[in-house]
């Protein structure tokens, strides 16, 4: 048979085949096939699938690395024609047939964009992010993709960090919930379904840490701390089954996580016994001779496959050095196999021996209605109302003309935030479309007053100004751009960029009721903007439905019900601000801003605490903080017991009313404080939440289970405890409201002796 034939036969067989998932294998039957093939493969077959490259479509040099056996997963290949003829050639041109695995970075949606991962996170739903994570692998899995470098869960303590939108914020318990839910979403419950797509747990770790909020840079955590909050969601996304890892850019108290044996090896899978597939980052086993770690590309190599990094993406260190490292004897073939084994494995989980090709007849499965339905939902719980002193809703009897402002309006491209490498602007509904369709054209008066968010040019302004005193009420979508977040865009300035402020004054000048909404891929310092507008809401990127999803909840049509994942500051300079700090000796009291201290005043004169003369002390918003169109009121939390033994549990209850007229959801927020203890302990830390939807005057009681490990930190290490003595609970709206209720660990002995 010729080529073109079995090419076409192929392709046949893949379109009966790829509707329906290949019949998983049990973990018994993929360790045989994998031990198996790996006795008939030579070195060099075994280093091909170790290596990771960039697609760059059916070019003939790529197809000479697949024939060759030099090349085991490729990333950035998205045209389902090209992913066949592709892996038509792993599959029918290689001495073994091995099929390639095709990865891409679906962050947050593949062509139905949904809210950056910061903005899912201020849902607080794992249902919202598990059906957005299956969403994505349904369209992307439609092309090939069964490999998604998703989700992040590196926690962002510093909104300077480009980064932080693509994670799920400041908190460890919150961050562990939505990457879990994120992995069920993209792995389903068989991950042969052609539907489905591994997951990938990063950016193992410490990669938040970023010294100065500054990608790439330094990091230094002391293990406790790692434990206690970094390393906290890796643990569980690894328990829940992530099928893969990547580790990160950053070195880490000195070592590169790229040839860290420590977190690799040590702590990954001798302590937590994972078994899934660990992938480089981009080029970072490259990146260790800049770093200082590694004297050449050689060495860089046999750090990594010492550490236990499986594959290689686009260093060509493994490619380059690995079999001479194994024929010198540096590196042993078992160790060369276990890390093959990995990627094998992966290849057997995802039924792509079984099922290796698209299926042309349903390929390019986008943009459902149910899913864009879905991706209006996810920005209608993701945006969090701020202030509002009663401008809204839009009240319909008061407000005949809408003025439409600022440069995030009708922001396509921008509205859809960071890594969005398949974005397909024509398919983002703006808020200025969404309002108009809600409100009627003739009644919104569209006037952007600046281009873009850096825009400094404010010829645009006059119009503006006069688009709002012909209107009812202002609203005006300012915001960053999307490329000012994301990979290496980090800000030292957490202003809003350009003109946007100045413009937000002008408005206010017409004396007009002025709404500030922002569109933006991190907390902005937003102090001033929050004083002048008479109300805010702060929306993370939303993606491809946040027109109609901001406009839902502007009219009232929907309620708000998005909370902050992060502290908002009031200036920058207070980054690195999270709400789960911990005391000084002198905790901030008496604060005396800067320009009430009189002159020449005695240094001490304003007392010596912990705060900012400028910036006061704590955020602007806490953690946790959002508004709704009704309020709440919370019951003191009812506790099971005031003291348990280190080993015991506790049910905490607290009930829940909507003393507002609306209907509503609230996220109930459990915290816990240990008083004292053998390591300084965060002043408060959240351990539990449930979103739960109340109707005027209904009132629900919430029940939280506190076990031994919600009290414990690290001590020494690794080492956990529980330690006797004094805590606090309490049930909260955020991080800064609570009725805290005591109770204590007492020593089993103590309890016996009453
Ligand atoms: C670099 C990024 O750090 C990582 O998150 C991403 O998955 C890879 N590039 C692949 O694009």
């Amino acid at each position: 048979m010729n080529s073109k034939n079995r090419l076409f036969l192929a392709l046949l067989s893949a379109c009966c085949l790829a509707t329906a998932s290949a019949a998983a294998l049990s973990e018994a039957e993929i360790n045989s096939r994998v031990n198996d093939l790996l006795s008939r493969m030579t070195l060099e077959e075994k280093i091909g699938q170790l290596n990771q490259l960039s697609g760059y479509g059916y070019a003939p040099e790529m197809v000479g690395h697949i024939r060759s056996g030099a090349v085991g997963s490729i990333l950035n290949e998205v045209d389902p024609e090209v992913v066949n003829k592709l892996q038509h050639e792993a599959v029918e041109n290689t001495r073994l047939g091995i099929p390639l695995i095709f990865a891409r970075d679906v962050i947050h949606g593949f062509k139905t964009i949904f809210p950056i991962p910061l903005g899912q996170a201020a849902t607080w739903n794992p249902a919202i992010v598990e059906e957005g994570a299956r969403i994505a692998a349904d369209e992307a899995g439609s092309v090939g993709i069964r490999w998604t470098f998703s989700p992040m869960v590196d926690i962002a303590r510093d909104a300077r960090w480009g980064r932080i939108a693509e994670g799920f914020g400041e908190d460890p318990v919150l961050a562990t919930a939505l990457g879990v839910a994120m992995v069920k979403g993209y792995q389903g419950d068989d991950l042969t379904k052609p539907n489905t797509m591994a997951a990938c747990a990063k950016h193992f770790a410490g990669y938040g840490a970023a010294e100065a909020g500054k990608d790439y840079n330094t990091t230094w955590i002391p293990e406790e701390l790692l434990r206690d909050v970094y390393l906290r969601p890796f643990k569980a996304l690894a328990d829940a089954g992530s099928a893969t890892f990547m580790c990160s850019f950053n070195d880490i108290n000195g070592v590169p996580s790229s040839g860290n044996r420590k977190l690799l090896q040590n702590i990954l899978r001798d302590e937590w016994g994972y078994d899934g597939l660990m992938v480089s980052d981009w080029g970072s086993i490259q990146q260790m001779i800049p770093h200082g770690y590694s004297e050449n590309l050689r060495h860089a190599a046999a750090q990594a496959v010492d550490a236990g990094v499986d594959i290689d993406m686009e260093s060509y260190a493994y490619t380059g050095h690995l079999r001479d490292l194994v024929e010198k004897g540096e590196v042993s073939e078992a160790r060369v196999d276990s890390l093959v084994r990995n990627v094998l494995n992966l290849k057997y989980r995802l039924g792509l021996f079984e099922n290796p090709y698209v299926d042309m007849a349903s390929a390019k499965r986008f943009y459902a209605p149910a899913s864009l339905e879905a991706a209006r939902r996810a920005v209608e719980e993701s945006a969090i109302l701020l202030k509002n002193s009663g401008t809204l809703p839009i009240n319909n009897s008061k407000v005949k003309k809408i003025a439409v402002i600022g440069p995030m309006a009708d922001a396509q491209h921008d509205q859809a935030g960071t890594w969005v490498f398949d974005l397909e602007k024509e398919h983002s509904v703006t808020p200025l479309t969404a309002l108009q369709q809600m409100y009627g054209k003739e009644n919104i008066i569209y006037a952007p007053g600046l281009e873009y968010t850096r825009d400094l040019n404010t010829k645009g302004f006059s119009d503006a100004v006069k688009a709002a005193k012909k209107a009812d009420v202002v609203l005006y979508f300012a915001g960053e751009e999307a490329v000012l977040s994301g990979e290496a865009h980090c800000r030292a300035d957490l202003s809003l960029p350009g003109a946007q402020s100045r413009l937000l004054d002008e408005l206010k000048a017409t004396g007009k009721p002025v709404v500030l909404i922002v569109q933006a891929g991190r907390q902005l310092a937003l102090m001033h903007e929050c004083e002048t507008a008479d109300a805010v809401v702060y929306c993370f990127h939303g993606g491809t439905m946040t027109g109609p999803g901001l406009a839902n909840l502007l009219a009232g049509t929907t309620n708000f019900s998005g909370r902050s994942p992060v502290s908002f500051p009031r200036m920058s300079g207070q980054e690195p601000l999270y709400y789960n700090r911990k005391n000084t000796g002198r905790p901030a009291e008496g604060i005396t801003l800067i320009n009430d201290i009189p002159l020449e005043a005695g240094q001490t004169s304003t007392g010596c605490t912990s705060f900012y003369l400028d910036a006061g002390d704590g955020a602007l918003f806490p953690f946790g903080y959002g508004l709704s169109y009704t309020t709440f009121a919370y019951s003191d939390p009812v506790l099971s017991a005031t003291e348990i033994a280190p080993d015991g549990s506790l049910t905490v209850k607290c009930t829940i009313t909507n003393t507002g007229k609306r209907a509503g959801a609230e996220v109930a927020q459990l915290y816990i404080r240990d008083h004292v203890a053998s390591l300084v302990r965060p002043v408060r830390e959240l351990r539990g939440f449930e979103k739960i939807t109340l109707q005027p005057g209904e009132s629900r009681t919430v029940e939280f289970q506190l076990h031994p490990s919600d009290l414990a930190f690290h001590i020494n290490g690794a080492q956990t405890a529980v330690e006797p003595g004094e805590f606090s609970v309490w049930v909260a709206p955020n991080a800064n409201e609570g009725n805290p209720v005591k109770f204590n660990v007492v020593k089993p002995a103590e309890i016996a002796s009453r």
